[in-house]
């Protein structure tokens, strides 16, 4: 029950225990799975500059921003009626927002004010105390659900460290317009020659917010009885 998705800044300057960084690798190996973790501003800004251009990439494809858009549910009366999708309650998007400065069905468009404004929000998500990713050999059905089970091990086990993750997957996406990132993260991370697949990137470290957990469907919502 303790394990959410912190998506808030990290702070810069701790350090993740090492013996957390064993356990990762360990947990993965047990699924299947090879992980990795990049830490220190040589191994880091790469992934920084490949997830930055990603997200750029992403939310100034139309179809891409607006299959997320669709999802938005800005401020608390949309996030009860439909507590599924991307929740966005901050003060200052929710008045844009109710202003009528910020109308989830228009695309950022290069070099214009709102893409800044988008930009502006994925700037704290370059904080973290590391990037972990998690490869797999093949990329059968059943290595798929190995994937996620793999993650959430890894977050359980961060969990219980006091660590928080929160993966950015952008760069990991398979459209084409998203191939530069994609191979520009495989080269970094140095997946290519083997025919892995990169299953999850996430930054970890240590939040500077405690937000609470992610809004949830109750299960009643979702069985038929
Ligand atoms: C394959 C996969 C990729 C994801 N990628 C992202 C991502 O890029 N950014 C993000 O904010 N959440 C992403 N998420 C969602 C979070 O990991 C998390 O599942 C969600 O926010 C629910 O929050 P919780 O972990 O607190 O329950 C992804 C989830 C999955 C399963």
């Amino acid at each position: 029950m303790l394990r959410h998705t912190r998506k808030t800044a990290y702070a810069s300057d701790r350090t993740l225990p090492d013996n957390l960084v064993r356990s990762w690798a360990d947990s993965a190996s047990r699924f299947g799975l090879r992980s990795g973790l990049a830490t220190g501003a040589a191994a880091m800004d790469p992934i920084r500059r490949i997830t930055r251009e990603a997200y750029e990439i992403e939310v100034t494809t139309a179809r891409t921003w607006l299959e997320s858009a669709r999802l938005m549910r800005i401020g608390p009366g949309a996030i009860a009626a439909n507590p599924d999708g991307i929740s966005m309650n901050s003060p200052m998007v929710r008045l844009l927002h109710r202003i009528g400065l910020f109308d989830p069905m228009e695309v950022p468009a290069k070099g214009s004010s709102s893409l800044q404004r988008v930009m502006e929000h994925w700037m704290p998500l370059e904080t973290a105390s590391g990037f972990l990713w998690l490869a797999s050999p093949d990329n059968t059905r059943s290595m798929q659900v190995a994937s996620g089970r793999a993650y959430v091990r890894a977050h359980l086990l961060a969990t219980a460290a006091g660590v928080d993750m929160h993966p950015l997957s952008q760069a990991l996406q398979e459209f084409p317009e998203m191939r530069g990132p994609r191979e520009a993260l495989y080269q970094t991370l140095d997946l290519g020659a083997a025919d892995q697949t990169l299953q999850m990137l996430s930054r970890v470290g240590f939040a500077t917010e405690a937000l609470g957990p992610s809004p949830r469907r109750s299960l009643d919502s979702l069985l038929r009885i």
